[in-house]
């Protein structure tokens, strides 16, 4: 996550699911000296957990932006091509919406990744119907189709997705 940050030079990352602040640790790490996270999530719990994870990685607090609530209601209120990086890891059957979105967030030339592209190995597997799996296969072969995107199906962890959008 950080050299993916890092790659992109990134000021300004979004992040769908900040959980207990993971992932937004790294981001933050690859990100530039001042750049700005904003993540979203429905569950305050968490992003309270996120916020002491941060306070203890000693982040300053402006280099955040934790917005409660849910994802596909706040997205839209996010400016249009205002990030160089947009980090999925919210509700793996809504991964195609989130797409869209990240498409208008993300500047030319920036980034989208998704969180569990693999999917416990589910994805691979075409005996495997459920709701989630089926979402994040539609998304791969909806990025793979498309011209103006480039697409890396990364095999660490539960895999992830990244997807860079036409400069
Ligand atoms: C796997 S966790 C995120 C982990 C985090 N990215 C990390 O690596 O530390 C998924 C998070 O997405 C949040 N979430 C799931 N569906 C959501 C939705 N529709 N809108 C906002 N947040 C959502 C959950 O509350 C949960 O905290």
């Amino acid at each position: 996550m950080s050299f993916l940050a890092a790659s992109v030079s990134a000021k300004a990352v979004a992040e769908i699911g900040t959980g207990a602040g993971v992932s937004g640790l790294y981001l933050l790490r690859g990100m530039a000296p001042d750049g700005v996270l904003t993540s979203v999530d429905f569950e305050a719990e968490h992003q309270r957990l996120a916020r002491e994870a941060f306070a203890a990685a000693g982040i300053a607090p402006q280099r955040f932006r934790l917005i409660t609530g849910s994802a596909l209601e706040v997205l839209p209120r996010l400016i249009d091509h205002g990030y160089d990086l947009v980090f999925v890891d919210g509700d793996k059957v809504e991964y195609g919406e989130y797409l869209d979105e990240a498409l208008r967030l993300v500047r030319p030339g920036g980034v989208i990744v998704f969180d569990n592209a693999l999917w416990h190995d589910r994805v691979a597997d075409p005996a495997q119907r459920d709701p989630q799996t089926t979402a994040i296969r539609d998304l791969i072969t909806r990025v793979r189709n498309e011209e103006s995107l480039r697409s890396l199906l990364i095999p660490l962890g539960d895999g992830l997705l990244a997807v860079q959008v036409a400069g």
